[in-house]
């Protein structure tokens, strides 16, 4: 099986004034005392994204943006375009997150026109994919899954520049995790369908799994095949929680 790099990324979705800069710097310090065995990745507010590029220079955490629109620039207002994404010194960009998905209406087709936003302006696009409750208990959580990763994938997607986030609705903010075996499930079947695609290439691609990770679950979940890092929501907001699950990926 192909090496990929564990990636630990944290979504501090709408939390965060300058003062949380303290707890991205104790996150920086933490990363940079331990052992070079994950990438990570903090995704604050837009507001944010200038003061912790700065601050991360020279440091292996890198920043990024939680969503872009798929233009340059235009009539579109409140939003961000990736290459102003870019300009912040901001290296990734979520797109597709559940949340976004729910309350702006995304779909497959928006979300990879934004996936191709971000590599158009070299960014990182973290694809969000995952089921609602009602899907799995119609037993429709791995074609939910594996469809809405064919319709948000970019046909240029590769592993440098397009991440995989699984996702389960019902696992967001919940405290309620996906069973190893729920995990390995889904994220085999993602494997397979990006083997089908991208052909040796779609064994590269990495996998987060995301959904209530916590410095207690982490190290049974990144112990599942073909889970590649974590996207973590509340836990990320704690810099000793987001280095714990850090931790648990060396
Ligand atoms: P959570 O959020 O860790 O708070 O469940 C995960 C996410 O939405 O990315």
């Amino acid at each position: 099986m192909a090496e990929r790099r564990p990636l630990i990324a944290g979504n501090w979705k709408m939390n965060g004034l300058i003062a949380s800069a303290d707890v991205f710097d104790a996150i920086v310090h933490g990363v940079a005392e331990r052992a070079d065995y994950a990438d990570a990745l903090i995704c604050p507010p837009a507001t944010l994204l200038f003061g912790f590029g700065e601050r991360s220079r020279e440091t292996s955490v890198v920043v990024g943006a939680q969503d872009c629109h798929p233009a340059e620039s235009g009539a579109h207002t409140g939003d961000l375009s990736a290459e102003m994404i870019a300009e912040t010194g901001a290296q990734a960009v979520i797109v597709g997150h559940s949340e976004r998905r729910a309350d702006h209406g995304e779909t497959d087709a928006m979300v990879r026109a934004k996936a191709e936003a971000a590599r158009r302006a070299g960014l990182v696009a973290i694809i969000c994919i995952g089921e609602t409750l009602e899907e799995r208990d119609a037993g429709r959580a791995v074609a939910v899954a594996t469809t809405q990763l064919a319709g948000s994938t970019p046909d240029a997607a590769t592993p440098e520049t397009v991440v995989i986030a699984y996702e389960p609705v019902w696992a967001i903010g919940t405290g309620r995790t996906a069973t190893p075996t729920d995990i390995a499930e889904i994220h085999g079947a993602l494997r397979e369908a990006l083997r089908e695609r991208f052909g040796a290439e779609g064994e590269a691609f990495r996998i987060l799994y995301g959904g209530s990770v916590k410095p207690g679950n982490a190290a049974e979940i990144f112990a599942v095949p073909n889970v590649d890092g974590a996207l973590i929501g509340g836990a990320s907001l704690k810099a000793e929680d987001f280095l714990a699950i850090y931790d648990a990926a060396g």
